[in-house]
């Protein structure tokens, strides 16, 4: 537990869609902190997995019009896949689907339901029916749904709630009092400024009605419980708690949950409060990193800018791809991705000085000694240089890692690299075998590989299939297959005497073009309005736009908002609720032509089904129904 052993988790990621370099970094970043903790001999466990619950998976699943269950399942396996490809090297991989997880989430609800610490209340919120969101008055702009600026309806309804105000001043306390429990330090002031306001008290659970795909609550099986409530539980679900104590004793406290920037409060406040009130310690650290933009932007699947990790695997390899990732970003800040950025980055660090210098080293030892590995030799004046930055590297990325500044870290083993490059240069090797100076060759080609030695066991953890095959070549392939640090941190690892072997192109120069994707034209971008996500003609040819005609229309009853129409859309008639009564009278709109979207997918409001979406134009507090200028037939195309 605690010092001696070290548990590190990701997020567990939506299976709403494929992974993203997003995701990839995040596991590649887990994987590197566990190889490395592996390195320095202590016991380590690596969690990650999917969240498969909520409204994300249940609304993708519709769209593909398949079932969630069948969503989650094609979906993990594009991540599974992936993180074998990264070598990605987790202990476990948990779905919360599982009932290895489902039953720790219940039984957890049902204690704390037990103790009081979850009740029910009836609450007042606000339903956007188009977006089919439930938000709370304070969550609405200009009393208006948040998400598309469209009217909301008040409802009214049972809910369960966590007693997550009783944990506000005990949080406070603890934050302040442990200094390194949220870092980056930024993410900790935060989070506390967060907490200045008063906290409210958490709201776990959804009517079925509205959310089904969900963990049942154990104590009212019309509601599921919110997808936070479950997935936070992952991290010790899945090390056996309530189940294993011994396991789960050897592994909690979870040394650090790795996140991004987006999910800071739910793993601040929501989890601790949580396991506060669950009895469970605190883990010790929760480390959130910066956002990978695309050049400045945001990713998105609207600006076509999403990076996709498999491509550029195919295209520069996975070793650079995790060393472009770890090198780049300074962990804590946001960084940004280019392909011009990620050439740039290979061609200098690893084909200009590692590529380089390891064909340099392995070249002349297989052309000029035979493809022995020279005698081992006491360094002198000339490579005082050289042993410094070399050993400095080792004690730097010992250091780095423990502060969580890998790229500074990864910059300190460059630094030797370009050393040795420079030593080969000064003392030049070549002349002193064209001059037949054995001996002396033997002596410079020898350091030389021992620095290389030293930081193919540096970068293992970053690039572990190129590291592995330069070790190798190095004549290491004997030697158990992890080096330890404390091998690393000492010069005169090498043995004299073993076979050595050329590798041709460790790292040979890229030029860039690899990519097929391009993003959105920028014209395009020029020409929408600010904020708003361009998009191209596939995208608005999903909307189905039909004209309709209304043959009937009364007002819903329980709602002062809602009208129930009656449509006819060519052969079809279809039932539409609209969110217009304030502004037509029902007997007003019968007989005239409107326009519809007829592929919105069915929705329920006060019991009455909605097969349909008007189109208004709105602004402030008028609105105006889209009409067709002229006859035209119900069911024609709008386009
Ligand atoms: O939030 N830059 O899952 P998710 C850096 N299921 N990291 C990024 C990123 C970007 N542009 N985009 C995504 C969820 N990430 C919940 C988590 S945990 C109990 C539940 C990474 O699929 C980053 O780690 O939206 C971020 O926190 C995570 O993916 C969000 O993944
Ligand atoms: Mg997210």
């Amino acid at each position: 537990m605690g010092a001696d052993t070290f548990y590190v988790t990701t997020p567990i990621y939506y299976v709403n869609d494929k992974p993203h370099i997003g995701h990839a970094y995040t596991t590649i970043l887990a994987d590197v902190l566990a190889r490395y903790h592996r390195l320095l001999g202590l016991p380590t466990h690596f969690l990650t997995g999917t969240d498969e619950h909520g409204q994300k998976v249940q609304r993708a699943a519709q769209a593909n019009g398949i079932t969630p269950q069948e969503q989650c399942d094609r979906t993990v396996v594009r991540f599974q896949e992936l993180w074998q490809r990264l070598e990605i090297t987790h202990d476990d991989f948990i779905r919360t689907t599982e009932p290895r997880h489902t039953a720790i989430v219940q039984r957890l609800l049902r204690e704390l339901y037990e103790r009081g610490e979850i009740y029910a209340a009836e609450y007042a919120g606000w339903y956007c029916v188009p977006c089919e969101r439930f938000f709370m008055e304070k969550d609405l702009v200009d009393g208006q749904c948040p998400e598309c600026h469209r009217g909301v309806e008040k409802l009214v309804e049972k809910s369960y709630f966590f007693r997550m105000s009783a944990y506000q001043s005990w949080l406070v306390e603890y934050i302040e009092t442990h200094p390194h429990f949220i870092q980056p330090e930024h993410r900790r002031q935060e989070t506390l400024g967060f907490l200045r306001q008063p906290l409210g008290d958490l709201c776990i659970s959804r009517p079925r009605s509205r959310l089904s795909w969900g963990i049942e609550l154990p104590f009212d099986a019309d509601y599921v419980t919110y997808v936070w409530f479950d997935a936070l539980v992952n991290y010790i679900s899945a090390i056996g708690y309530g189940v294993d104590e011994a396991r789960f004793a050897r592994w909690w406290p979870a040394s650090y949950h790795l996140i991004g920037k987006d999910i800071l409060t739910t793993h601040t406040v929501y989890w601790p409060t949580m396991l506060k009130a669950m009895g469970v310690p605190m883990p010790e650290s929760i480390f959130a990193h910066g956002w990978w933009l695309v050049g400045r932007d945001k990713m998105s699947k609207s600006l076509g800018n999403v990076v996709n990790p498999m491509q550029m695997i195919d295209a520069y390899g996975v070793d650079a791809f995790r060393y472009f990732l770890m090198a780049e970003m300074s962990l804590g800040q946001d960084a940004s991705f280019t392909e011009e950025a990620f050439v740039t980055r290979y061609n200098a660090d690893l084909a200009n000085d590692l590529g380089n210098l390891a064909s340099r080293v392995l070249k002349m030892i297989s052309r000029n000694l035979g493809g022995v590995m020279p005698a081992a030799c006491e360094p002198g004046a000339d490579e005082e240089e050289l042993v410094g930055l070399t050993l400095a590297a080792v004690r730097s990325m010992q250091d780095r890692i423990k502060a969580m500044q890998l790229d500074r870290g990864l910059a300190d083993v460059l630094a030797a690299v370009r050393a040795a490059n420079r030593y080969f240069d000064r003392v030049k090797p070549w002349s002193l075998a064209k001059a037949g100076d054995t001996a002396r060759l033997g002596q410079v080609l020898y350091h030389a590989a021992e620095c290389l030695r030293i930081v193919a066991g540096l970068l293992l953890p970053v690039m572990p299939a190129k590291m592995t095959a330069l070790r190798e070549a190095l004549g290491l392939g004997a030697v158990a297959g992890v080096p330890s640090l404390a091998r690393l941190s000492r010069w005169g690892g090498l043995t004299g005497g073993v076979a050595v072997s050329d590798i041709a192109g460790l790292f040979p120069r890229v030029e860039r073009a690899a990519l097929p994707a391009a993003p959105a034209a920028p014209q395009a971008k020029a020409s929408s309005p600010a904020g708003v996500a361009v998009i191209g003609i596939d995208e608005v040819s999903r909307v189905h736009l039909r004209t309709a005609r209304i043959l009937a229309a009364e007002r819903l009853e329980g709602s002062d908002k809602l009208l129930k129409l009656s449509v006819e859309i060519g052969a079809e008639t279809r039932q539409i609720v609209a969110g217009i009564a304030a502004f037509y009278e029902a007997a007003a709109l019968v007989g005239r032509t409107v326009i519809v979207v007829a592929n919105l997918k069915p929705a329920t409001l006060f019991g009455v089904t909605s097969e349909g979406m008007l189109l208004a134009a709105r602004r402030g507090k008028r609105l105006s129904l889209l009409t067709v200028d002229g006859d035209i037939p119900s069911g024609a195309a709008v386009g």
